[in-house]
């Protein structure tokens, strides 16, 4: 494949170079394009000569004549000319530019007139790595389909120790090629995949939900969607963009979530359950805001319907996944759903805990299957971790399952 290369400016830069090295013997053609400030930490010199070819370091970078006019257009021209725009390290700087479409340099005017695959490696101090701002752009890049390859953890530059470490040349390299070789093992399946929470209405104005953010049903879903399968994703509320090439029904309430997965369930090959659905529900909902009357107030509910129950009950062919967040006894409850719900695989997380579960963006997970045991799945990524799940669910598939 032809690689754009853009090095923006940090410690990590010097990374780069090992990174154009491992490209190259990927069998790779790298361009590689550095920001001024990358200039600062490491010289054009050493990717030209790694690459053999002229580094790109600004944006009008001629001065006389027909150089000047094919100097203005050359971002087209790389734009044109290459497959994957890879930037390792990515600053914070550079995120926010991507993510805003400022275009004020090479790179990110580059960036902004390339159509294919875009892979960033962001390396940076921790707490820039935690701001809100860094992650809300992180959070648009992934939403547009670009693959976020994530910092490791350890010692960094500025003395601290935490994420934010340019990942491994190698497993960035990794990246590209899973790009130049993607995997399309799901291809012909149909994925329908249920996140979030649900929301039971006590009145007009007040619901009843829970924690789950979602982002575990929207990583296998792109994760599933990245794989060659068709993905039909039901929402619960989320604050979440649809993920790039997935259909997405919201839903609100458990109701309403068990009806759009019952019309879905037809076209569907693979079900997997990540919502938190509530439990309770109110039998009749007030049509009128409930009046504080008194000190004490009781409210009466019954059972939402279980919808991972039903699919069970009436799945066929089908391959069923469930989840089970547990404060306890995690691998006996999972088995319990496993075979109350008749499911294949139930993931199993503790909840509760910090840095993993509910709102974090990894996850530590034990899969309980019906034929293959119990697989332990250490903390990772959300969309690693769904990977993983859905690797699993493939060798199911191959050893087959009594419904
Ligand atoms: N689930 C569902 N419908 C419900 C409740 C849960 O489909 N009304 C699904 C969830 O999507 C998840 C699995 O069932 O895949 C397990 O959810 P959980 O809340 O852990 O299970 P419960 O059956 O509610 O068990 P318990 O409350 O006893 O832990």
């Amino acid at each position: 494949m032809r690689v754009a290369l853009g090095v923006s400016g940090g410690i990590a830069a010097y990374k780069a170079a090992e990174l154009a090295r491992l490209l190259m013997e990927d069998g790779h053609s790298v361009q590689c394009v550095l920001t001024s400030s990358a200039q600062e930490f490491i010289r054009p010199l050493t990717f030209a000569a790694l690459t053999g070819r002229k580094v790109i370091t600004d944006l009008f970078h001629a001065s006389s004549g027909e150089d000047v006019l094919a100097s203005a257009v050359e971002h087209i021209a790389v734009a044109q000319e290459n497959d994957v725009l890879l930037v390792a390290p990515a600053t914070a700087g550079i995120l926010a530019k991507f993510a805003h479409g400022l275009a004020d340099d090479f790179l990110s005017t580059l960036y902004l007139a390339f159509e294919g695959p875009v892979v960033v490696a962001p390396a940076m101090n921790t707490a820039m790595w935690g701001h809100a701002a860094t992650q809300t752009n992180l959070a648009m890049l992934a939403a547009r389909g670009h693959v976020v390859v994530d910092p490791g953890v350890g010692h960094l530059a500025c003395g601290t120790v935490g994420p934010g470490r340019l990942a491994e040349p190698a497993i960035i390299a990794a990246a590209i090629q899973a790009i130049a070789h993607p995997l399309r093992d799901l291809a012909g399946e149909v994925c329908l995949i249920t996140a979030g929470p649900t929301q039971e209405p006590l009145d007009p104005v007040r619901y009843l939900t829970n924690r789950s953010s979602g982002k575990m049903g929207y990583a296998l879903a792109s994760a599933a969607h990245a794989r060659g399968a068709r993905v039909i994703l039901v929402s619960g509320p989320v604050d979440l963009p649809a993920p790039e090439g997935v259909e997405r029904v919201r839903v609100r309430t458990a109701q309403e979530m068990r009806d759009a997965v019952m019309q879905r369930l037809p076209e569907s090959t693979i079900i997997i359950k990540a919502a938190a659905v509530a439990d309770f529900q109110l039998e009749e909902v007030p049509r009128q805001k409930v009046k504080k009357t008194s000190a004490r107030f009781s409210l009466e509910l019954v059972p939402t319907p279980d919808i991972l129950a039903e699919v069970g009950s009436i799945r066929g062919e089908r391959l069923l996944v469930g989840f089970a967040a547990e404060t306890q006894n995690l691998e006996q409850e999972a088995r319990r759903k496993l075979e109350s719900k008749r499911c294949d695989m139930v993931v199993a997380n503790l909840v509760g805990g910090e840095g993993v579960g509910f709102e974090s963006d990894d996850n530590e997970v034990l899969l309980v299957t019906r034929r293959n045991g119990s697989i332990a799945v250490p903390r990772a990524s959300k969309l690693a971790v769904s990977h993983r799940i859905l690797e699993e669910c493939l060798k199911l598939r191959l050893v087959g399952q009594p419904a």
